[in-house]
């Protein structure tokens, strides 16, 4: 969209009441969605900051990936409806999908298909920099290392400049997320990694990396490699999440790709973002049976309690989380499959959902399930461990951070990124040497 177009007649005048002073702020369009008020000459044509902790009211870029609605429950990837995808479509294609902009043709689809497979393994010496890592590290902090690592052995992909080093960095990253993800478990596990095969897909490749081993091969289930995809597809790309507004300001310095998406990585982390999933299963087993729901749905809602009903609420989604929807299904056939009929972690969820949504201060609040709520549920059901959870959740999102990297960098106007303060501490005053203090 031309930034002509992008011009609503509507705009604010800003009155300082002081001055009486006033400044004219245009308001522009996107497709759908909000209207935002243009603020980026505010400073240079008033002195004035805008003050936005956590970026609740607060735009940092032009994209035309995802589009959400929080109040809606709408999540659409370039457009399409994650119901739609998740349930016609394959990762790999909503890979492309995000990185180009368009569904692929068959010839486009096969083609990329094949560049994602040929790119799968790692650098040898990358497989020896694992043995540098404590055994019982965190599958997390293992990532963000080796992940940063690739910098350290991809030299012929560096140069942000060149479209094809881009792409290349891309495809990279995108082939050898499971691999490494993979083999940090293997490795926590004390188990010898397992290699790529080129005969499967996406979801089964990676399966077959976490459970087959030298002596045993691992038959894969066509349900769990079919929930594996949808689960990716769910979480592949998510707007300006944390994470994700990390690998956009971490690149806008012109950080190469494979730094900037070790420090999504390193976001995502946190219990509040991807580390969710993680803490939703540790939550229900804490919680432990049905009786003890009532009393940790009180300390949820106790303002001088911090615990917070894990898998609950989301900073966007106001109404329900779109992606949560398909997960609750896909739990159920998982569950089915593996013929987990009386799992008391599912039931114990089940119930705390029932009580949470009829609960006035969830209600009143609009905290429904989110995606990690059932997420969890259904790694266990297929064995993955606990401390995978997120690391699931960052193989997914790669191509998010990816195509959202990509564009940042394509963006002519993209300036480094360099928020402002509302700076409380000291103003002036003069140094005093060590002898004449206190
Ligand atoms: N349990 C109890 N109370 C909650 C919860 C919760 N899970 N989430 C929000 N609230 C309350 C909060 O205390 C506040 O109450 P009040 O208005 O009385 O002060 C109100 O709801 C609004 O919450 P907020 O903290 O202002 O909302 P936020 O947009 O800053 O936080 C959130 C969003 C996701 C961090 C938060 O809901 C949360 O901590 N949820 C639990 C963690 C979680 O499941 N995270 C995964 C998010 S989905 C995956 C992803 O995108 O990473």
């Amino acid at each position: 969209m031309a930034e002509q177009d992008q011009r609503n007649s509507e705009s604010f005048t800003l009155t300082n009441n002081s001055t009486g002073d006033e400044f004219e702020l245009q308001v522009l369009n996107g497709t759908v969605g909000p209207k935002v008020i243009d603020v980026r000459r505010l400073y240079a044509d008033t002195g004035y900051f805008t003050y936005d902790p956590g970026f609740t009211s607060t735009g940092s870029c032009e994209s035309n990936i995802t589009y959400i609605d929080g109040d809606e429950g709408i999540l659409l990837y370039r457009g399409y409806p994650i119901a739609a995808l998740a349930e016609h479509s394959d990762f790999t294609e909503v890979c492309y999908l995000l990185l180009y902009g368009e569904l692929p043709d068959k010839t486009q689809k096969d083609k990329f298909n094949n560049d994602i497979t040929y790119h799968t393994m790692l650098h040898e010496q990358l497989n020896n920099f694992y043995r540098g890592f404590r055994r019982d590290s965190h599958p997390m902090a293992i990532m963000c290392g080796v992940v940063g690592a690739l910098s350290a052995f991809y030299h012929d992909s560096l140069d942000i400049s060149d479209p094809w080093h881009r792409m290349v960095a891309s495809y990279r990253m995108l082939a050898k997320i499971p691999t490494i993800a993979a083999q940090a478990y293997k490795y926590s596990i004390g188990q010898p990694f397992i290699f790529p095969r080129n005969d499967l897909s996406y979801a089964e490749n990676f399966l077959h990396m976490m459970f087959a081993t030298p002596a045993e091969d691992y038959e894969i289930s066509p349900i769990l490699a079919r929930a594996m995809d949808r689960i990716l597809i769910l979480h592949a790309d998510h707007e300006q999440n944390a994470s994700t507004s990390t690998v956009r300001l971490a690149g806008s310095s012109g950080a190469n790709p494979f730094a900037c998406i070790a420090a999504g990585i390193a976001s995502l982390w946190g219990p509040a973002h991807g580390g969710a999933n993680e803490a939703v299963l540790n939550m229900l087993q804490e919680i432990g049976d049905k009786s003890n729901i009532p009393e940790f749905i009180a300390k949820a809602k106790d303002k001088d309690d911090p615990f917070r009903l894990m898998g609950f609420g989301h900073r966007v989604y106001k109404n329900f989380d779109p992606r949560a929807k398909v997960m609750q299904e896909t739990c159920h056939e998982v569950l089915g499959e593996l013929g987990v009929t009386d799992e008391p972690l599912l039931e114990l969820a089940m119930e705390l959902e029932r009580i949470a949504l009829e609960d006035e201060y969830f209600v009143e609040r609009k905290l429904y399930p989110n995606v990690d709520f059932y997420s969890g549920i259904i790694f266990r059901a297929m064995g993955i461990p606990t401390s995978m959870f997120t690391v699931l959740f960052a193989v997914a999102r790669t191509v998010g951070w990816i195509a959202q990297w990509n564009e940042m960098v394509e963006d002519p106007s993209q300036k480094i990124g360099r928020p402002r303060q509302l700076y409380l501490g000291e103003t002036y005053r003069d140094f005093v040497p060590v002898d004449k203090r206190g």
